[in-house]
């Protein structure tokens, strides 16, 4: 099937979801990512990879980790970022979101860094771009969120080394969920051989069985033996009629809390891509716990958007 995340050479041209994405540059990615940790840890955390080249960051919707480490990543690279303030653009007099882009591009844009709340949005402007410029979907409406789902792929293979021997439950607001998404799809496209989603029926998409996941409504049945637990925020923003009776009801059912957690693997690592709603879908006590890798999440995060960045620019 044509990607249109490829080039005619097979590489990697824009990056805006993780489906139908082959193994070997997800692993490409993650292994780049690792040379980038260590200089995320240097006094002087700057290679020249993005000397001269400008890159732009459209949040059209909110965000605090993905623009600031894709920020923080394309400084690191020693790039220009610019960071358009959408609220005080001229979208706000009526300007189309393709009339920004065309604009930007005539700046000399190498790259744009794209969040929306419309499903689609990212592919519509790699679609729209000059051949030398690269898109990168920061999120997209309830799509896809791919640099998320690789941040966290080499989250849990820093932890647990090895794909192909893992158990790994998504929690939560899987309907709503563009990050639930995209790490099924890298899940499965690395190896794991079991992915679990747990999630009460009001929350889970249609047929969702067909992208291989093994699906539970109880959430102590779902969560034995597993050795990686991805919780997701309950997204309110996006629920369109009430799904749910009411938070407290949810956090009974599928909060996750240190009596659960007990029921997975004694080293299972618990993971949340943030905002968490704390008291919601997991209790501080976790959250803050010492199976919580949520922080160091965050971190691999720079390094994760600086391998994808020089990737997209050595093509
Ligand atoms: N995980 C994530 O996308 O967080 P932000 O909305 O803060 O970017």
């Amino acid at each position: 099937m044509n990607n249109p995340q490829l080039n005619k050479n097979g590489k990697l041209q824009h990056l805006l979801t993780t489906e139908g994405l082959p193994a070997p540059i997800l692993l490409k990615i993650l292994d780049t990512a690792e040379s980038f940790v260590g200089v995320t840890q240097r006094d002087i955390k700057k290679v020249p990879l993005l000397r001269g080249k400008a890159i732009f960051n459209l949040f059209f919707e909110p965000s605090t980790r993905t623009r600031t480490t894709f920020e923080i990543a394309a400084k690191r690279l020693s790039a220009d970022v610019v960071n358009l303030n959408i609220a005080a653009s001229s979208q706000s007099k009526g300007e189309t979101m393709l009339d920004t882009v065309n604009n930007l591009s005539a700046m000399n844009a190498d790259m744009f860094i794209v969040r929306h709340s419309q499903s689609g949005a990212a592919h519509l402007i790699a679609r729209h771009v000059r051949p030398e410029i690269h898109v990168i979907n920061a999120g997209d409406g309830r799509h896809a969120h791919p640099t998320q789902a690789l941040l966290d792929m080499f989250t849990i293979r820093r932890y647990k080394k090895d794909f192909h021997n893992l158990r790994v439950a998504i929690v939560g607001d899987i309907l709503h969920s563009r990050v639930a998404r995209s790490q099924i799809h890298a899940l499965t496209t690395l190896g794991v051989p079991e992915v679990r989603v747990i999630s009460p029926k009001t929350l889970l998409p249609a047929k969702v069985e067909r992208l291989g996941v093994h699906v539970y409504h109880d959430m102590e049945q779902g969560l034995k033996d597993v050795d990686v637990v991805l919780m997701l925020r309950l997204q309110n923003e996006r629920m369109l009629g009430a799904r749910l009776p009411s938070a407290e009801e949810y956090f009974k059912h599928y909060g996750l809390t240190q009596e659960k957690l007990a029921l997975a693997k004694h080293d299972a690592i618990v993971m949340h891509p943030g905002p968490m709603n704390r008291g919601i879908e997991i209790d501080s006590a976790v959250a803050d716990g010492k199976q919580s890798v949520i922080l160091p999440q965050v971190t691999f995060g720079i390094a994760v958007r600086m391998a994808v960045m020089a990737i997209l620019a050595g093509n």
